[in-house]
């Protein structure tokens, strides 16, 4: 769950950092977006690393869930004996969020290739246009509530996330653990940041 969880981290910073390349313009944009079906070329033909990614991305959610459920399992599984009173205690406030957060991220995925690769779901698809079909996106106000609920859910599940990894891979220490939770924090607020300030940007009036 740590190792796939990182690789996630890795991609979507990434990806932000790419998306950024909005405020360069429509041509600038678009190239980038073309050129990430060209790497490796021309060792590679096209799309082949784009596929590579894809295969990458899907095992390591399929076994990145798995892990998630598992491990609710086993905390189940751990307290055999039922509560005094028959109701078993609340889940804390990160595992909710890890829970429903994963649950909300899993869907908005789904929504987000339909909207942005497929276009099926967006209002005004342009293939092989992604500057103008972001902008056509974030027109939309409930599109808007789409991406800001899912990037403050991945916000939340960095965060908890990050520190979960540290804790599994025994990287944590009383000496480390406050650095440890600093990483993480930076790392959910700098991606979650750079991602949402791509609807702000549109909804501002700044990328049209
Ligand atoms: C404001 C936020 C975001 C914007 C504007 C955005 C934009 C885009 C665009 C334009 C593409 C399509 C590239 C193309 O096919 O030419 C894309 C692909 C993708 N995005 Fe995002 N993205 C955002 C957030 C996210 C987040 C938060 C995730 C994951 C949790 C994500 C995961 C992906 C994936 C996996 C693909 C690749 C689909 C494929 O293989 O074709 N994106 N994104």
């Amino acid at each position: 769950m740590a190792v796939t969880g990182l690789l996630f981290v890795a991609f979507l910073f990434v990806h932000m950092a790419g998306n950024l390349k909005i405020f360069f313009g429509p041509e600038d944009f678009d190239h980038y977006a073309g050129w990430l079906r060209t790497i490796g070329e021309p060792v590679l033909q096209e799309t082949w690393f784009l596929w590579v990614q894809r295969a990458v991305l899907v095992v390591a959610l399929v076994l990145h869930v798995t892990a998630a459920v598992q491990l609710s399992k086993r905390d189940r599984r751990a307290r055999p004996v039922k509560y005094a009173h028959g109701q078993r205690p609340r889940a804390s406030f990160a595992t909710h969020t890890m829970r429903w957060g994963g649950a909300t991220l899993a869907l908005y995925i789904v929504w987000h290739i339909l909207d942005l690769t497929v276009g099926v779901a967006n209002q005004d698809f342009r293939a092989g246009q992604p500057y103008h079909n972001v902008v056509a996106d974030f027109q939309v106000w409930w599109v808007n509530v789409i991406y800001v609920v899912a990037l403050l859910m991945l916000g939340l599940h960095i965060n908890h996330g990050f520190w979960s990894a540290a804790q599994t891979l025994g990287i944590t220490s009383k000496t480390r653990d406050r650095a440890l939770k600093a990483v993480g924090s930076v790392l959910a607020v700098v991606i979650t940041g750079g991602f949402l300030i791509v609807p702000i940007a549109v909804m501002a009036g700044w990328v049209a």
